[in-house]
């Protein structure tokens, strides 16, 4: 009899799922998901859109109409080239397999978002984590340090990242980028809409840089659409290993619809940065909370005991993710999600009794 463990990677066996929790009921701020769906008269029309999609047919590969209508709206050069993903999570695995020569290393900043050396992992390329400061800025001088040492293929520069919420400087971007010379340097910008900085108009100022965007955080989480903007040779490479049909037809059309009215998901995004304002505020002036500067739509947070807060939140029926045990630098850490108002009121008022 053939078993599993027979047949696949002890590695794989090894590995636990992804795990994402049973969120019915909640109030759900773990995922850094936009709370706010589109407005109803636009839903409508949406829905008119999608029932003209021809679900007969496979989609087009690599929608032409769609990578030049992102490019323009996400202010891309026009002589960039845009790959489209399931997701950028998708993105970052064809990435990782495209580069996954024997012996090659995918460098990071640590703690940082797990589906970098989840990639690595998968495609078996070594992963090199530096980390952060204590006060979890980037630690630039250790970055340079380890790739001169490592000469990572990749290396991921998120920007911001998560799940500090932290928007690295400009400066100690353009020393990273100046160093890894033997490497590609992927800027990920999945918080832009929260973070408004952006390196997508510089990507073809460098040979060695491509930058990662996904409507995602924007507020379209569900249609999973991610893209990948950057020099032709680069992008024509990354397509080989990319899955045949990889982005849907329902996808690619509500992206096109929804691209038109953009501007209603950016009045989203304000709001929710005017929210994050306002509950970093709120959550800073609880007695023993700490909050990290945050340019994403969600917060980190230390308190005492993160694992008490978060068991008081789960019975208030409220989600958060408890990064603590994640990272030794995110020790008592908890990440919030900035939802709709009354949804950060909810949480507040709980923590603000677990905290008391
Ligand atoms: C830094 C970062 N990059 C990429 C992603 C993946 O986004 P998606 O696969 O939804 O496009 C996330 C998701 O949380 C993220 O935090």
């Amino acid at each position: 009899m053939t078993k599993p463990a027979d047949i696949i990677r002890p590695d794989v066996l090894s590995m636990t799922t992804y795990a994402v929790p049973d969120a019915t009921g909640f109030v759900k701020l773990d995922a850094m998901e936009n709370p706010y769906t589109l407005p109803e008269p636009l839903a409508a029309r949406l829905g008119e859109v999608l029932a003209g999609v021809a679900l007969n047919r496979y989609p087009l590969p690599r929608p032409a109409a769609l990578g030049d209508k992102l490019k323009a709206v996400m202010g891309a050069p026009s002589g960039a080239d845009v790959l489209l993903g399931n997701g950028s999570d998708e993105l970052i695995s064809m990435i990782a397999v495209a580069c996954a020569k024997p012996g090659a290393k995918l460098l990071a900043p640590t703690p940082g978002f797990v589906m970098y050396q989840m990639s690595a992992k998968f495609a078996q390329l070594e992963f090199v984590g530096v980390p952060h400061r204590a006060d979890l800025t980037l630690d630039v001088e250790a970055m340079l340090a380890a790739i001169a040492e490592h000469k990572p293929a990749i290396v991921y520069l998120p920007y911001p990242n998560n799940p500090t919420g932290t928007l690295y400087s400009d400066a100690d971007i353009e020393r990273v980028v100046a160093a890894a010379t033997g490497s590609l340097v992927v800027i990920d910008e999945a918080y832009q809409p929260f973070a408004q900085k952006s390196w997508i108009g510089r990507v073809l100022d460098y040979d060695n840089v491509v930058v990662m965007r996904t409507v995602s955080k924007l507020g379209l989480a569900g249609i999973r659409l991610g893209y990948l903007v950057g020099a032709r040779a680069w992008l024509d490479e990354f397509d080989k290993v990319r899955p045949p049909y990889n982005v849907n037809v329902l996808t690619q059309a509500a992206a096109e619809f929804i691209l038109d009215h953009v501007d209603v998901l950016e009045a989203q995004a304000a709001e929710l940065r005017a929210e994050r304002a306002k509950l970093a505020q709120a959550v800073g002036a609880l007695p023993g909370a700490t909050v990290f500067p945050s340019a994403a739509n969600f917060l980190l947070v230390r308190v005492p005991d993160a694992d008490a807060a978060f068991r008081a939140l789960l019975n208030a029926k409220v989600l958060v993710k408890n990064v603590g045990k994640m990272h030794p630098l995110l020790s008592n850490c908890l990440r919030l999600t900035v939802g709709a108002p009354g949804e950060n009121a909810q949480m507040l008022a709980v923590l603000q009794q677990a905290l008391n």
